[in-house]
């Protein structure tokens, strides 16, 4: 029946699409330990959620033989599916067709399931594997590029946008996913680089290895490019859901909240014994973290960038939301150019995604030096600032030790609109810490004592008894209230349940001008 044979015809035209770049060549990927850019896609969604779009879409290049090379679908797998039951719109490139290279139909088919994702508020998930431009279709894919990143920024800040490296990514490409809110990279088969190896051998005489170069951990450790380096391709996706668990669909929505069976009034006695008592004395803020936030919550991001701040997703009472948390163990816990740029990041996403922003200060200032100073920190460590005060998501304040200095004020404190700021006793709001601020407002006197050291002692433990504590700042209203170590979770789980409600407004504007 003719009927029957228009069927048959579609099934056969579908059954190619699926082949792919063929045989020969979906074996060469697997023998480099990856799957195939459906088999991602399945790995990736809910199993039997993908429906599939625009998989017979043909390049129509006729250059350099093309017209005689057609594969159904052009590189690129695009539809939608659930993650947790939620909807996504996900892209996948099939590094087995063309070597997975981005042409003018290839970039419509991304295109269109962005605008798609955008109109009906879902994230877009992006799965990277692709030698690039188009060649054989010169300007035109660099159109098709252009597009693409023109749309990773109208759909900032509108819904999510994930990025998994998964291959190469290199030349102008790698900033589609730079545009993204988070980059996932897989450990040993991915790479993301402006220039590869041989031009920068040609260009600077420097040898380096594409691992080296661009591989995932250079850019989770060094560049801050990653923000998870994955140990494979299958834990790379399985980031990817594990981090939308935490996001709302778009910008209007509410975070999912998950049900927990671990108590709101939980308290933790072992929390009074986490902070030594020395106030030179390192301990990890994340055992701090892990403490007061639901049991099995926190996920941490930019986890090898930066150390000297943490941050990450959690949930409180089953509420997710974005903890920023200067960590002594590193560098003292100073702020710097790097960590500044990582918090601010993840403090205007969090913004932009209605997630509310718990912060824990230890921090005893800016960290000094030339290298600092001429890198910017001036101008770095103003993005902070300004992402905290831009912030109108609910924020609470938990300072833990030292808040020093400009730092203080930085860390999203009650002048910057925190909106609830706690204190533990062993809290310390000055200047500076005790040791400096004696070497400047006494140096005279110090050095006119008969005894100089002792004096210096003395006066350290004057200004340390007067002045390191949290109880001028309570006086003044700077903090909301001085909390004990064990009861953290409970208070601040208060605090964000009484600002569920919140609304908060800044003056209308096209938008500001944050220091770049
Ligand atoms: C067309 C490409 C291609 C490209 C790879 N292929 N890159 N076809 N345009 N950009 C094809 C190859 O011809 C080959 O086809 C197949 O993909 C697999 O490629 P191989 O080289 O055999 O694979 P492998 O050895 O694994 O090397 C992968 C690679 C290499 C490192 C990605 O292919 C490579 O260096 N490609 C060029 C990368 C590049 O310089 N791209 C432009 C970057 S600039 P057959 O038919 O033999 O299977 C850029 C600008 C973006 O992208 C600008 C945005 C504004």
């Amino acid at each position: 029946m003719a009927g029957d044979e228009r069927v048959e015809e579609l099934r056969r035209r579908r059954a190619l699409a699926k082949l792919g770049g063929g045989k020969e060549r979906t074996d060469a990927q697997r023998a480099k330990g990856k799957r195939t850019a459906r088999e991602r896609v399945e790995f990736l969604l809910d199993p039997g959620s993908f429906i599939e779009l625009d998989a017979f879409v043909e390049h129509r290049t006729t250059e350099f033989g093309m017209d005689k090379r057609q594969v159904p679908g052009d590189g690129v797998v695009t539809g939608h599916g659930t993650i947790d039951g939620r909807a996504v719109f996900v892209f996948s490139q099939d590094f087995t067709v063309f070597g997975g290279s981005l042409g003018e139909m290839h970039a419509n088919k991304i295109v269109k399931i962005m605008d798609t994702a955008m109109k009906v508020g879902a994230p877009v998930i992006g799965l990277n594997d692709s030698g690039g431009a188009r060649i054989q279709e010169g300007v035109i894919s660099l159109g098709g590029y252009a597009e693409i990143f023109f749309r990773n920024v109208l759909a900032s800040g509108v819904v999510p946008q994930i990025s998994a490296i998964l291959g190469p990514c290199a030349g102008g490409a790698v900033y589609s996913p730079a545009m993204t809110d988070f980059i996932v990279m897989a450990k040993g088969t991915s790479n993301m680089f402006i220039t590869g190896p041989e031009v920068i051998k040609a260009v600077t005489g420097e040898a380096v290895t594409f691992e080296a170069l661009g591989g995932a951990m250079t850019h989770a450790e060094k560049s801050g490019v990653a923000h998870f380096a994955a140990d494979d391709e299958a834990e790379a996706l399985r980031i990817v859901r594990r981090v939308l668990s935490y996001l709302p669909s778009n910008n209007v929505d509410e975070p999912p909240v998950l049900a927990t069976d671990d108590d709101s009034k939980r308290m933790d006695p072992e929390l009074a014994t986490i902070v030594p008592r020395e106030p030179d004395k390192p301990y990890d803020m994340r055992d701090v973290i892990s403490r007061v936030v639901d049991r099995e919550s926190w996920f941490e991001v930019h986890e090898h960038w930066a150390r000297n701040i943490v941050i990450g997703f959690a949930r409180l009472q089953g509420h997710p939301v974005g903890v920023v948390g200067n960590q002594p163990k590193v560098l003292a816990g100073t702020l710097d150019i790097n960590s500044s740029t990582k918090a601010a990041r993840f403090v205007r996403f969090c913004d932009c995604f209605n997630i509310p922003l718990l912060t824990f200060v230890d921090v005893p200032g800016f960290l000094p030096g030339t290298e600092q100073e001429y890198g910017g920190i001036i101008r770095n460590g103003a993005k902070l600032l300004f992402a905290f005060s831009e912030a109108t998501v609910p924020k609470v304040t938990v300072i833990t030790r030292k808040a020093y200095g400009g730092a203080y004020d930085v860390m999203c404190s009650k002048h910057i609109r925190g909106d609830f700021n706690f204190a533990w006793p062993s809290a310390e709001l000055a200047v500076m810490g005790p040791e400096g601020a004696v070497q400047i407002i006494f140096k005279k006197e110090i050095e006119e004592a008969s005894a100089p050291a002792k004096r210096e002692a003395e006066l350290v433990k004057e200004y340390r008894d007067r002045f390191a504590n949290p109880y001028i700042a309570a006086r003044m209203g700077y903090l909301d209230d001085v909390i004990e170590p064990g009861e953290t979770r409970p208070r601040v789980i208060d605090a964000f349940t009484v600002l569920r409600t919140k609304r908060e407004t800044r003056p209308p504007k096209k938008h500001g001008n944050m220091p770049l």
